[in-house]
């Protein structure tokens, strides 16, 4: 049984997350979607928020039902050791994440090196697709209806009301 994670920070998830996710659960038996803690981002959603997102996202779809959402406050990699995982995927859009994410997997690997990073290519109308774009529009307003899972819309665009 092949065990994978797919980690990110979720503030909220996009449909390239969803992308991403969808891809994983196709190739591997258990896919754990890891809403972990990056120290260099102040976080819009609480991680109970973000998990309970995911989770109504999940819920929605008929063939995720090997994946589940959890959260985890510390290393990736001691995530991983603990867990008997054998691989992070992680999406890889356009030029712009090349760096950081051979930054983080090589660093990673550094840490500990009994499993591999994985970079799964988004589909084209999601390869510009980030929380941040996301949360940018949908606190001035703007229409995200087309960049996030629809069953989440309505709990995304009421976070950005309050906080306007
Ligand atoms: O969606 P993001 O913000 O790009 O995801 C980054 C994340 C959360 C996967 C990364 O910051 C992470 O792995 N955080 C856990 C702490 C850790 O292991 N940091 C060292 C990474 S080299």
């Amino acid at each position: 049984m092949k065990t994978v994670v797919c980690p990110g920070s979720f503030d909220p998830i996009t449909n390239g997350h969803l992308d991403i996710i969808k891809r994983a659960a196709k190739l591997f038996d258990n896919v754990i979607v890891l809403v972990a803690n990056n120290i260099s981002k102040t976080g819009n959603f609480t991680i109970e928020e973000r998990c309970e997102m995911i989770n109504t996202v999940i819920a929605q779809e008929t063939n995720l039902t090997n994946v589940k959402v959890e959260s985890f406050d510390g290393l990736l990699v001691d995530y991983i050791k603990n867990n008997n995982v054998s691989a992070v995927v992680k999406g890889l859009r356009a030029v712009s994440d090349f760096e950081y994410e051979f930054q983080m997997a090589l660093t990673n690997r550094h840490l500990y090196n009994d499993f591999e990073t994985l970079f799964f290519t988004p589909a084209n109308e999601n390869m510009y697709l980030s929380s941040s774009i996301v949360r940018q529009i949908g606190s001035f307003g703007g229409d995200i209806s087309d960049f996030v899972p629809h069953c989440i819309l309505d709990t995304i665009n009421k976070k950005f009301v309050n906080h306007n």
